[in-house]
């Protein structure tokens, strides 16, 4: 089996859980903690975000409407795009597994207040190592204000071809944004079968900034959580948000 078909059975078989497992204490309440991380750093991120509370000034038919794309990549249940709902005009998610495209369609089908969010996902993998897929040369899979990955990258294996092929999709002046984990030591995970999609026990600050410096991403700035968090009892982790921009 190779790495991406570990990580595809692994995935699809987790996909209606995830979301409720990752808010409970059991799983270190790890959505909550990065939602709430985000929000208090987002001026840190780098996007001219659309302010939330502006929301009731936008209209479908406004041409000066400012348009602000967002790529939840390996989007899961979709947790960056919630975290940044009513930020951005545009979410584009994109899975490996096609049950965690279901949970993402799902979930944002729905109105919440009155309005819908203009978020999709679709199933493809762009870090194939054959190359990305030709269904993600269509251009809406491009010019984005901002990539981001939520927890995603130490599941990747090539990191440096990954960087880039995400920058690619940057818009110039767009932002790659990055969630994970600090180094940390390789835990008895026991029979527990996510031990199989992981490719790196986190990162460390200065190869954050390494990989982003050769993708050509400036401004690199590594933001550290201030505290742990223990998932399943035993696995203590650091989490970081990472951001990097393509120059303009
Ligand atoms: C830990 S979950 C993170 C989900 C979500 N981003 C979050 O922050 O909660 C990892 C996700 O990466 C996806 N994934 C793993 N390898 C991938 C690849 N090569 N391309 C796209 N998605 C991938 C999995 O299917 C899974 O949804």
């Amino acid at each position: 089996m190779s790495h991406d078909e570990r990580n595809l059975a692994h995935w699809n078989k987790v996909a209606k859980t995830y979301n409720s497992d990752h808010t409970q204490k059991a799983f270190g309440d790890l959505i909550n903690k990065a939602h709430e991380f985000i929000l208090s750093n987002i001026s840190a991120i780098g996007v001219e975000f659309i302010e939330p509370s502006s929301t009731f000034e936008r209209s479908d038919d406004n041409p000066s409407q400012k348009s602000v794309r967002v790529l939840d990549y390996a989007c899961g249940p979709g947790t960056i795009t919630n975290i940044l709902a009513g930020r951005a005009t545009e979410y584009i998610g994109l899975d490996l597994s096609p049950n965690m495209v279901n949970e993402y369609n799902e979930r944002f089908s729905a109105q919440t207040d009155g309005e819908k969010l203009n978020a999709q996902a679709y199933n493809a993998n762009l870090l194939a190592p054959a190359g990305p897929p030709e269904s993600l040369n269509d251009s809406k899979f491009f010019d984005f204000d901002l990539v981001a990955v939520g927890f995603g990258f130490h599941h990747f294996e090539n990191l440096p071809m990954v960087t880039q092929r995400l920058v690619q999709r940057l818009k110039p002046g767009g932002v790659l944004m990055i969630l994970d984990f600090f180094s940390h030591e390789k835990d008895d995970m026991g029979n527990d079968p996510a031990i199989n999609t992981i490719s790196h026990h986190g990162f460390s600050e200065s190869q954050i900034k390494a990989l982003f410096a050769s993708a050509g991403l400036e401004d690199n700035l590594v933001l550290d959580f201030g505290q742990d968090i223990t998932m399943k009892q035993h696995a203590k982790r650091r989490p970081f948000m990472a951001r990097g921009k393509k120059p303009a």
